[in-house]
């Protein structure tokens, strides 16, 4: 072990004793709190190279920058072992894993118990949010893995600044993570240490706390990020008013102004990222970036919506992440990030598919096999991630740490479905937008384990990731927005850039095209789009898209625009069927705005 012990900077009372707790239960041979500093990534860079979890790519092509390749059974989230432990089975409500919190945890403490033995416990003091502003909030990760480290601390904001924020006795989030993998059995360390066959990531909604075991990846392991700013903030914001969404938060600028600020719910691996980092095809249109995953929205005094990005970094799919779909993405990538289960070039660099037209010639694949074209499997596993620094993309927006975050215009739900949901659907108000994010519906992809292009409904993008009662959260959306000025509420919008033809070809060429949707966004902001309403909403009339310079036929912007009558009567079945799992929970409203999607589709 190269890591020095190193003190804590902090006379938080509450904080030391629960790192005592665990210190004790989990039985590390040390305990290191971060600092976040420079020195610290390079000791813990190199401490990972020693082990071959991390492998330093060709600092000439990407310098400061790592591929790490996962255990083949370690790829994903895994939703079937996520767990919502509420005191009452009720407020987990049917889409999340119940168990009892008492029962869970005794369980739970049976894997941990002396699970660190051999290993060094970190100590991650992390904000999710700008310090200083009044919409972040504090965590503490406690983690045998400093792979989870060094991504942290770019997914957050971590370290001294951190505790020096926390003071003496301010609230956080304690967030216990362990990979599982003891070293006491004398047995080398292996180079991505799990626990495949007892994963469990749980939540404790009441006590505000995180409890993840067996798992290094992704969302299962930072847990800043899925289990802390989307399962616990839910909750933090159904008890105080403000909301906590999977949701991109980007600025769209018309030629001549203003600047308008969007949020869009997209479900895991659906275009969150693409979106928010678009180049728009609209010649004098102008996108930037605030956030690719996340947003914690709260009402202003103006009666506004403002929206905080609670990440510092981006998590991002790599594979299909090309020059000429996101250009913005891939420039982030030059250097300071950490790749996994992407493919490896020859010369020491990283690879997937659709970054060059055509594959190198002597790739390794994402484990770590030499790889050829015709293999028959990919060569970067379909969840390969980067790990990158938000403030390294070229379109971040200056005001993208704005402790105050940004007044919210429009609201975008989209989901991945080869047929019946439309390119563009507007709502009619705030209570039929909550209608439409409610049915969301979307093809399962790559980002967790599990049969992969299944259609499921995925309200607001957040079916994973609710920390309480989905229906209660459809009850919790109407009601913030309650007795407020409906001039000053973001209008909501349903859009799909993922229908298929007969062919099988997407219909819609998507990416910086997906401007040409935006425009008509903003012109309906504006009050000024030319509009039809259909059963759904209202949708662009047939020229109030701007198609200039767009060889999509006419016909297959018919397609794209439709509405099939019969087909949504059948929709319509599968959501009363959604609708009757939330029992007494589902709100009544939602009740009557599917009573009138269905007289709308007899008209
Ligand atoms: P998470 O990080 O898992 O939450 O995903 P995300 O919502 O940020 O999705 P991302 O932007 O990474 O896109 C996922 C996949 O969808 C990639 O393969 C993209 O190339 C593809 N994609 C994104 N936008 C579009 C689009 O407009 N059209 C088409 N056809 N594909 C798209
Ligand atoms: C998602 O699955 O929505 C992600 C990746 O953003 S993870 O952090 O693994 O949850
Ligand atoms: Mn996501």
């Amino acid at each position: 072990m190269t890591t020095t012990e190193v003190r804590a900077a902090t006379t938080h009372q509450r904080l030391l004793d629960w790192v005592e707790e665990c210190r004790q239960i989990l039985g590390p041979d040390d305990v290191h709190w971060c600092d976040g500093s420079e020195a610290e990534w390079e000791r813990l860079c190199a401490s990972l190279e020693a082990s071959g979890t991390l492998h330093r790519l060709n600092p000439d092509l990407r310098p400061n920058s790592f591929l790490a390749r996962s255990d083949p059974a370690d790829v994903a989230r895994v939703e079937d072992r996520t767990f919502i432990a509420s005191v009452d089975a009720d407020d987990a409500g049917p889409t999340n894993n119940w168990r009892a919190p008492a029962e869970l945890k005794a369980e739970l403490l049976e894997h941990f118990r002396g699970s660190m033995a051999g290993r060094t416990m970190y100590v991650i003091p992390f904000s999710m949010g700008p310090l200083r502003s009044h919409i972040s909030q504090i965590g503490v990760q406690l983690t045998d893995s400093a792979y989870v480290v060094v991504n942290m601390r770019i997914m957050a904001r971590i370290g001294d600044e951190v505790l020096a924020q926390l003071g003496t006795d301010g609230d956080f989030v304690p967030c216990l993570h362990s990979v599982g993998r003891p070293l006491s059995d004398g047995h080398p360390d292996d180079p991505w240490p799990c626990d495949t066959d007892n994963k469990y990531i749980a939540h404790f909604p009441e006590t505000r706390e995180i409890w993840s075991y067996g798992s290094g990846y992704g969302g299962n392991a930072l847990l800043g990020k899925k289990c802390f700013a989307l399962r616990i903030a839910s909750v933090m914001a159904r008890d105080d008013g403000w909301l906590a969404e999977h949701m991109l938060i980007m600025s769209v600028t018309p030629p001549r102004g203003p600047k308008y600020y969007v949020a869009g719910a997209f479900p895991s691996a659906c275009g969150k990222t693409n979106m928010a980092m678009m180049v728009p095809t609209l010649p004098g249109w102008k996108v930037e970036t605030v956030g690719d995953d996340i947003a914690w929205m709260h009402f202003g005094e103006d009666g506004r919506l403002y929206a905080i990005n609670p990440e510092h970094g981006f998590f991002g799919v790599a594979p299909n992440t090309s020059y000429r779909t996101n250009p913005n993405g891939i420039e982030t990538l030059w250097g300071n990030c950490i790749f996994t289960n992407t493919a490896a070039t020859a010369d020491g660099d990283v690879w997937w598919a659709d970054l060059t037209p055509t594959p190198p010639e002597g790739l390794t694949d994402w484990r770590g096999r030499p790889w050829s074209p015709g293999s028959g499997e990919p060569a970067a596993h379909p969840n390969a991630r980067f790990t990158a620094p938000a403030s390294q993309c070229p379109s971040i927006a200056p005001e993208w740490e704005d402790p105050a975050g940004v007044p919210i215009s429009a609201i975008v739900f989209g989901g991945r479905r080869a047929r019946n949901a439309p390119l563009v659907t507007a709502a009619r108000d705030w209570r039929h937008g909550v209608f439409l994010g409610s049915i969301l519906s979307s093809e399962t992809t790559a980002a967790a384990e599990g049969e992969m292009g299944r259609v499921r409904f995925d309200p607001f993008a957040m079916r994973p990731f609710c920390g309480y009662n989905m229906g209660d959260y459809m009850a919790h959306w109407l009601e913030v927005a309650a007795g407020r000025d409906p001039s000053r509420l973001p209008q909501m919008f349903w859009v799909n850039w993922f229908r298929r033809g007969d062919d099988g070809r997407f219909l819609w060429p998507g990416f910086g095209d997906n401007c040409r949707v935006l425009r008509w966004i903003t012109e309906r902001v504006e009050g000024r789009a030319e509009s039809v309403e259909t059963p759904l909403g209202f949708s662009p009339t047939s020229d109030a898209l701007d198609l200039s310079g767009l060889p999509v036929p006419p016909e297959d912007m018919d397609e794209l625009l439709s509405v099939d009558r019969e087909a949504w009567r059948g929709e319509v079945d599968l959501i009363r069927e959604h609708f009757d799992s939330f029992g007494r929970h589902l709100p009544g409203e939602l009740w009557e705005e599917l009573a009138l999607l269905e007289k709308r589709l007899e008209a």
